[in-house]
């Protein structure tokens, strides 16, 4: 939630950040604005709406300075506003930050500052802290600090010490124009190092094509960044030497590549997202091994339970998972959603595995999750497409799906190389424990090993998915209907249908819509029915004909061949093994609802209300 951009250097910093800022637009799009130091003075230009709405502001042009700060805004604290976009000035209009995150006390240090004579100017909790700033660097221990560099940070430590909450923090100022401060807690920051400039963005893709080399923040540590050196500090502001770390992803990959939007370069990257997720982790006739983890037999066979807990896509990968987990592997396993598991004090100790799943690796409420399980004396395992994100430097074992960056607001090939990499994990473990028949393993092997062409397959036959589409965008219901796996698959399929095309759905468990939402159904609501497991064939054909004889439009999805044929559409899908079957059935939905969204004329890669990465509770 929220994209911060940092530049320092020789070159003009406004075209730097604003083309930053669009590559990290999908983490907030309500306002935007950018802060250069020109001369001896901060200039800051901001406005509501989206970035590119920078580019008309009188006199951006204008601006030559090459230190700034930019930031894209995901509103929490005060509506979509020019006056309540980043950056925000303090009073006496020397300090400027942009932030990302949750300032929980900030009515109380509001508060405290009016008490002081300060004024306030927007309604975001983000600015009491320039003002904070101003106030320690005024009234700070002035003696013990060397110079006006380790004033500034100490004024900048000072305010962030009354901080609670979460966040991302850059901070410029004309006492130093030449270097830029930045400080994190639970909220990313990363710093891209050049030759005679550096980089400081949210996320590795927004500075990719300037440099591979980077510096992933740490909570609580500070840095003060000047274009030709970077110093690193703890939160007691002892300096020490930090790593950088090669970053190889393919600059290229994070762009359009011909393609209309993110969502629908996504959606064909899949067949190469799940060839990497697959890698080197097995091959037919051999176990299944991982690289970056080592999980002995004695840990397993005392593993009594098994969480996976994540937020939205991602936990619908978890509930695929419980499926492979409980097969495969015969323990116990239970999907939490993040937010809930947080509060609700689970059952937890040393013999409970806990797995968290997360692309950005970054979702707030996942990370608070996962400390909640180390600090009860589980295991923790991160599942993340992100190297070197928070939720990966928290568990105790990490493994990366390589799906290659993910704009696009809704999650695709994120979504399938999850459950892919459960898949292996789940056979991974089954092999460590011999839990089971090693022809059905070799077998699922095969199975995932076919994934890629039976999604090119499905993805070279988008046609009737398009046309079903059309006859359908202007709906304002919809239902999903599944059993088993299938059910899992169509709480996604509802999912992505909301969140980009505005169209009220649910998603039930086909054996359950009589229990009431059957009440819902009448002439000419659509229901879409997901039917691959052929022990269930019949079970799930005859729950749709209970909606057809009640009058709806039905569209089948299947890799079945079906005993009657009343369906209006049926889109037919290559077969595979039922524990992986929704890797391949959430395609025609993922282009379902990406057709529907087009239709209705919506941005389909910036849905509305959303962001990318949920860095708040
Ligand atoms: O980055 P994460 O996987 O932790 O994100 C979790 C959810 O916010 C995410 O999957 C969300 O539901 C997607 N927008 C769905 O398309």
């Amino acid at each position: 939630m929220c994209g911060i951009v940092g530049y320092i250097g020789s070159k003009k910093a406004t075209p730097i950040l604003i083309d930053g800022l669009m590559s990290l637009e999908y983490r907030g799009y309500d306002s935007a604005g950018i802060a250069t130091i020109e001369k001896d003075a901060i200039k800051v230009m901001k406005d509501k709406g989206r970035v590119k709405n920078l580019y008309n502001l009188d006199g951006i042009d204008k601006l030559s300075g090459t230190v700034g700060i930019a930031h894209t805004r995901w509103a929490t604290h005060g509506k979509p506003s020019k006056e309540n976009a980043h950056p925000h000035m303090d009073n006496s209009g020397k300090f400027v930050v942009v932030h990302n995150g949750i300032i929980e006390n900030y009515a109380d240090l509001r508060d405290f500052l009016i008490s002081k004579g300060y004024t306030f100017l927007s309604e975001t909790d983000t600015e009491v802290i320039p003002n904070l700033i101003h106030y320690y660097y005024t009234n700070g221990p002035v003696s013990v600090l060397k110079d006006e560099s380790e004033k500034f940070l100490g004024a900048v430590k000072s305010a962030v010490y009354d901080l609670k909450g979460s966040y991302a923090i850059e901070a410029i100022s004309t006492i130093c124009p030449d270097e830029v401060i930045v400080v994190r807690k639970d909220s990313p920051l990363v710093i891209g190092k050049a030759d005679g400039e550096n980089y400081i963005a949210s996320d590795i893709p927004a500075i990719l094509k300037y440099t591979k080399e980077f510096y992933l923040l740490d909570d609580n540590e500070f840095a003060i960044i000047k274009s030709n050196n970077i110093r690193f500090f703890d939160n007691s502001l002892v300096e020490h030497n930090k790593a950088v770390k090669n970053i190889e992803w393919d600059a290229n990959a994070a762009g359009k590549d011909g393609y209309e939007d993110y969502m629908l370069k996504e959606i064909f990257e899949q067949p190469t997202s799940i060839r990497e997720t697959i890698g080197s982790r097995f091959r037919l006739g051999e176990k299944c091994s991982f690289d970056d983890i080592e999980i002995s037999k004695e840990y397993l066979e005392n593993v009594n339970r098994i969480f996976f807990v994540a937020c939205g896509t991602a936990m619908h990968a978890g509930l695929v998972g419980k499926n492979l987990m409980e097969k495969l592997c015969h323990i116990p396993t239970e999907v939490d959603i993040a937010s809930e598991f947080r509060y609700r004090n689970p059952i937890i100790d040393e013999h409970t595995l806990c797995i968290y799943i997360s692309q950005s690796g970054e979702t707030a409420d996942t990370i608070a999750a996962l400390k909640l399980a180390k600090s009860k004396g589980a295991k923790t395992l991160a599942i993340s497409n992100v190297i070197g994100s928070s939720i990966t430097r928290e568990a105790d074992y990490s493994i990366y799906t390589h799906a290659g960056p993910e704009i696009a607001v809704a999650s695709t090939k994120a979504y399938t190389s999850q459950v892919v990499l459960v898949a292996i994990l789940a056979m991974h473990f089954a092999e460590i424990l011999g839990s089971s028949d090693k022809l059905e393993i070799e077998s699922l092997k095969k199975d995932i090993i076919d994934l890629p062409s039976k999604i090119e397959q499905i993805l070279d036959n988008t046609e009737p998915i398009k046309d079903f589409a059309k006859k359908i965008y202007t709906e304002k219901d919809m239902f999903f209907l599944g059993r088993g796996t299938d059910y899992s698959v169509a709480l996604e399929g509802s999912l992505k249908l909301k969140e980009i095309s505005y169209i009220h759905s649910e998603a039930y468990a086909a054996g359950e819509l009589k229990h009431g939402p059957i009440a819902l159904i009448e002439n000419g609501v659509t229901v879409i029915g997901i039917v691959t497991d052929k022990n269930l064939v019949e079970k799930s054909i005859s729950n749709i004909q209970e909606v057809i004889t009640r009058g709806a439009k039905t569209l089948v999805i299947t890799n079945q061949i079906l005993p009657n044929n009343n369906f209006d559409y049926v889109i037919n899908i290559p077969e595979t093994n039922p524990l992986i079957s929704p890797i391949l059935s959430v395609v025609p939905m993922q282009l379902l609802s990406y057709y529907i969204s087009k239709f209705k004329g919506l941005d389909v890669d910036k849905p509305r209300n959303l962001a990318k990465s949920v860095t708040v509770e």
